[in-house]
């Protein structure tokens, strides 16, 4: 069988997804699933590592589930559940801090971005034993590919060397993973600030366009986006980050190369070409809110759907689990 094994999650942080999670993310989870076996999970447990709404923390798990299968993570093809409905992970999460140094959790560049920002006295202990909980998700599910971005690179280089210490000391128990990095090509930026990448923390609000926004906002940020110097619609990221940055969108929506729509574009000016990025995204993206949408309203199908999501998961997790606690000599 040349099934791969396939494992990634994402924090339910906001109100919607924006472009930026979708391409350069979310549209490889959609791929992976064909010919893989694949676990998707909203990790709501690392989100705990943030600000802590009730109400909203609820409204965005489910939202980040309504939109998963919206955007084509099928309920029947893939694993999709939500991470507090395995204990596993907590379990297992456990194991992975008693094996992690103290050293090594604290050269974690997210980590220390994070700590740093709020200042170290509000900084939490789950913010620090974070990655080792990551390392239980991955290891959980015996996964062969970990789909995320350059951000996590070093996060699944420290799942690697947690299964290979345990592996070496307690007999062969988890599969090393392998990052599976999302090429460049797909990253796009803030419309205002087309040199930061598209993201809810750093981004402005108007320069990120959300998965659930009205067509007439997203085609609205669109034609409103900072824009450069000259009136040639070209690539050239160093001279024209902005023009550059709506190709990329066009591009990796319509499918249609980069040079194709150059040409197309020729001896026309900015405007029209605003115009025929925010017609691309806006029809693309119509169908998906709508579908998000219509899953929200029945809030109780959509819980259902998870459940049947953590069950598929339960039954890998817990083989798992239980294997490693035999390995550990822990008494059954
Ligand atoms: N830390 C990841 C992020 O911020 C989210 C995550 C949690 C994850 N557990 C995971 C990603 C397991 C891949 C696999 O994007």
């Amino acid at each position: 069988m040349t099934q791969k094994r396939v494992l990634s999650g994402i924090q339910p942080t906001s109100d919607s997804f924006h472009l930026g999670n979708y391409l350069g993310a979310l549209k490889q989870w959609v791929e992976l699933q064909d010919g893989n076996d694949a676990f998707y999970c909203i990790v709501d447990l690392h989100a705990l590592t943030g600000e802590i709404e009730p109400a909203l923390f609820r409204k965005r798990t489910l939202a980040s589930a309504a939109q998963l299968i919206a955007l084509g993570i099928s309920p029947e093809k893939s694993t999709l559940f939500v991470q507090s409905h395995v204990a596993e992970h907590n379990q297992l999460g456990w194991i992975m801090e008693c094996l992690a140094g103290f050293g090594e959790a604290s050269r974690m560049t997210q980590f220390k971005d994070k700590s740093a920002k709020g200042g170290a006295d509000s900084a939490r202990v789950g913010l620090f034993t974070y990655p080792m909980l990551q390392a239980a998700d991955i290891l959980l599910y015996q996964a062969h590919y970990v789909p995320v971005g350059e951000d996590q690179r070093q996060h699944i280089e420290l799942t690697r060397d947690l299964a290979t210490r345990f592996n070496s000391r307690f007999g062969e128990t988890f599969r090393l993973p392998e990052g599976y990095i999302v090429k460049a090509g797909a990253k796009i930026y803030d419309l205002q600030e087309p040199t930061a990448k598209m993201s809810k923390s750093s981004g402005s609000v108007s320069g990120v366009l959300e998965l659930l926004d009205s067509p007439e906002v997203n085609a609205k940020k669109i034609k409103s986006a900072a824009t450069d110097a000259g009136r040639e619609v070209k690539f050239d990221e160093k001279e024209k980050p902005g023009i550059s940055n709506l190709l990329t969108i066009h591009s990796s929506l319509s499918g249609r190369s980069i040079a194709d729509l150059e040409n197309e574009f020729v001896g026309k000016g900015y405007g029209d070409f605003k115009g025929a990025v925010a017609e691309v995204v806006v029809e693309y993206l119509r169908p998906i809110r709508q579908k998000a949408l219509e899953l929200l309203e029945d809030e109780r199908h959509l819980i259902d759907l998870l459940h049947e999501g953590a069950e598929k998961a339960r039954v890998v997790a817990s083989s798992t689990l239980s294997n490693t606690y035999k390995n550990l000599g822990l008494v059954k």
